[in-house]
């Protein structure tokens, strides 16, 4: 059997995470996939770094965009980041040459899912994102195929492992925002700008997404109303505390008579809830389907290895020839739901 051959525009956290997973666990995944995945190409800005990983049996090519139309390539993967700018041009020219497409790019399938999804369709070419939300955590999987049977009332849950981290240091060890920062910044959990993070665009950026299988509807990053963790101190930390409560970051979508809200904020979790129990960069989701009941997920929401885990997954679907929908429904008829919506309000 032929290998899936693999372009990756990004040699990061992620990127490198990526290649090592692949080497390091080869056997098992090319028994799972039914065949070897090989990595042929690569992208970044700077080639002389040293990255930890060997690059060099590789075909490097400087401009991602033609890393998209590497012609050994069946996939390109997107591990650079932002909503715009190069990956999404290398996002437009790999599903337009009929590559199949994984990117861990929550910001950019914000923002323009759907059109990808449209012109994945129009190729037949595979798309997938489980990296783009909760990390290592298989959310996407579990909303567009374990509860695709489902009507869901609503999905909530903590989806920024940066902040996660940072409210949870602060309050088993007294640390200092900016000092937790730091160390979420040197572990690689948070976003190049990490603003995205403790500003809440991070968590809503994924909230978007979860709403969007959940819902069944387009995206609707620009509808999500954003909170952050900026200005959270010790002492909002202490006073919670004692009233028995703990402070998260949450991101919540629900269904509700007006159209869908959606809503990123810090809450109070009572100490009695799961997710006042969710310690530092692990993210959870909670969706509630109508025949399934309450599901919880939960895992390591940022970092290098359980990012990687995600991403090679969609790889291994892909090696399997899974090329369904990316949002499990027709992108057109996730258009359709929210022009109905919209109607609605
Ligand atoms: P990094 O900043 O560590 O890596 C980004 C990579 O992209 C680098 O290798 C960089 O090159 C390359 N790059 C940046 N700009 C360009 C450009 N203009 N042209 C070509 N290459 C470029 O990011 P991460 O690995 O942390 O994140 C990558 C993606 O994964 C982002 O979308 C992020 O949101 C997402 N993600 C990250 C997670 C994490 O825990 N870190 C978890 C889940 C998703 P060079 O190395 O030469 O500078
Ligand atoms: N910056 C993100 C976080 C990375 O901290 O959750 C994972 O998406």
């Amino acid at each position: 059997t032929e290998p899936l051959r693999v372009a990756i525009a990004g040699l990061g956290t992620v990127g490198a995470g990526v290649i090592r997973l692949l080497e390091a666990n080869g056997s098992l995944i090319t028994r799972r996939a039914g065949r070897s995945i090989e990595v042929v190409a690569v992208s970044a800005r700077d080639r002389a770094k040293d990255r930890g990983i060997d690059i060099s049996g590789l075909d490097w090519v400087d401009d991602p965009i033609e890393l998209a139309r590497h012609p050994r390539a069946d996939v390109v993967v997107e591990l650079v980041g932002g909503s715009d700018g190069p990956a999404l041009a290398l996002a437009r020219a790999a599903l337009g040459a009929g590559k199949s497409f994984v990117t861990a790019n929550k910001a950019m399938i914000a923002h323009h899912g759907l059109e990808l999804a449209r012109a994945a369709e129009a190729h037949d070419a595979a798309m997938k994102f489980e990296a783009a939300v909760a990390g290592g955590v298989p959310v996407i999987k579990g909303l567009r195929e374990g509860a695709a049977a489902n009507e869901i009332a609503r999905v909530y849950g903590i989806l920024n492992g940066t902040c996660n981290y940072i409210l949870s240091k602060m309050e088993s060890e007294g640390s200092d925002f900016a000092d937790v920062l730091a160390e979420a910044q040197a572990l690689g959990y948070a976003e190049a700008d990490p603003g995205f993070d403790i500003d809440g665009v991070d968590a809503a950026h994924k909230l978007s997404i979860l709403a969007s299988l959940a819902f069944g509807t387009s995206p609707s990053f620009g509808d999500v109303a954003i909170g952050g963790v900026r200005h959270v101190v010790a002492a909002d930390i202490a006073e919670a505390a004692a009233l028995g409560y703990r402070i998260r970051l949450i991101g919540i979508a629900e269904a509700g008579e007006s159209g869908l809200f959606q809503r990123v904020h810090p809450y109070l979790i009572p100490m009695r809830h799961p997710l006042a129990h969710v310690q530092g960069s692990l993210n959870a989701v909670v969706a509630e389907g109508n025949y399934v009941g309450r599901l919880f997920f939960q895992g390591a929401g940022a970092g290098d290895g359980p990012t990687a885990s995600a991403v090679v997954a969609d790889l291994i679907d892909i090696a399997r020839g899974e090329f369904g929908p990316p949002y499990a429904m027709p992108a057109e008829s996730l258009a359709a739901q929210a022009r109905a919506d919209s109607g609605e309000r």
